[in-house]
């Protein structure tokens, strides 16, 4: 098991391939690492790669203090990790909660990033609604655990293409949402008082990448085009068919858009 001890607790991770570049995969909400074992497999001949189990998921340790987890406490368990590992730089790939966290990770160490990849994210805050919905959600997992939500959240995450003609994916989408309830009550929390990030799009000035889902129904095709109408210099990749877990459901068009993103580096 290769883990670091970083900000007084116990972090898993992923630590393979080799190549000039170190990329960063950080995951997102209730998936933990395995999210990316089909970008890892495609990538790993030519890069050094890192996939953490965020706080709270996976083999990580998981804090008890629902309140101590945010967004900029999961980048510092990053930077602290990379610490760890002696890596200075990397190209940081976030999914979903993971692009969330790019922010304050961008914030606080954008020395270390050399390049980007915003995967089905976006840069605002929740609304209202959407912090009510979470806050509900976390009711739910206090009352009767996250098996309701397990079932449940694969319908919104995943397309209908995807929902219909691909059972095997849907059974993987469950599959990779078995974490503590504690790790979902965080991330819940994290992501529900993240502050609104898109004053910060203009100031991005390393090579990015923005990939969407053309049926993302989380985060929307019309959040990705505004990341990319503000970060100078930015590609976007729409992928037809996908939803919001794009690089699960559609991983050769996932896995292509990033080969030639990382190749243009
Ligand atoms: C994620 O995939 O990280 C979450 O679905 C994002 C969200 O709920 O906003």
């Amino acid at each position: 098991m290769a883990t670091a001890k970083v900000n007084g607790i116990k972090l898993y991770y992923e630590d393979t391939g080799s190549g000039d570049k170190t990329i960063l995969l950080v995951h997102g909400f209730p998936l933990g690492r395995r999210l990316w074992e089909g970008q890892i497999e495609a990538l790993r001949n030519g890069y050094r790669i890192v996939a953490p189990d965020l706080r709270g998921y996976g083999d990580s340790d998981v804090p008890d203090d629902i309140d101590s987890y945010s967004l900029e406490v999961y980048a510092d368990d990053l930077a602290a990790l990379l610490d760890e590992l002696g890596i200075e730089k990397v190209v940081y790939v976030g999914l979903s909660m993971g692009g969330y966290l790019a922010f304050p990770f961008l914030r606080k160490y954008g020395d270390r990033v050399e390049a980007l990849v915003l995967a089905d994210a976006r840069a605002e805050a929740d609304p209202p609604e959407g912090v009510e919905k979470r806050s509900a959600q976390q009711e739910q997992i206090r009352t009767e655990g996250t098996g309701g939500l397990v079932e449940a959240l694969p319908r919104a995450l995943l397309s209908k293409t995807t929902w219909d003609q691909k059972p095997d994916v849907v059974e993987r989408a469950k599959a990779l949402m078995k974490h503590p309830d504690n790790g979902w009550l965080g991330s819940l929390q994290a992501m529900k008082t993240r502050p609104d990030s898109s004053d910060q799009l203009t100031s991005i000035n390393v090579p990015t990448l923005i990939i969407v889902g053309e049926e993302d129904g989380i985060t929307p095709p019309d959040a990705a085009r505004k990341m990319h109408e503000h970060i100078g210099g930015s590609r976007l990749v729409v992928i037809p068919d996908a939803g919001h877990l794009s690089n699960l459901e559609s991983p050769d068009a996932f896995n292509g858009a990033l080969a030639d993103f990382l190749g243009s580096l």
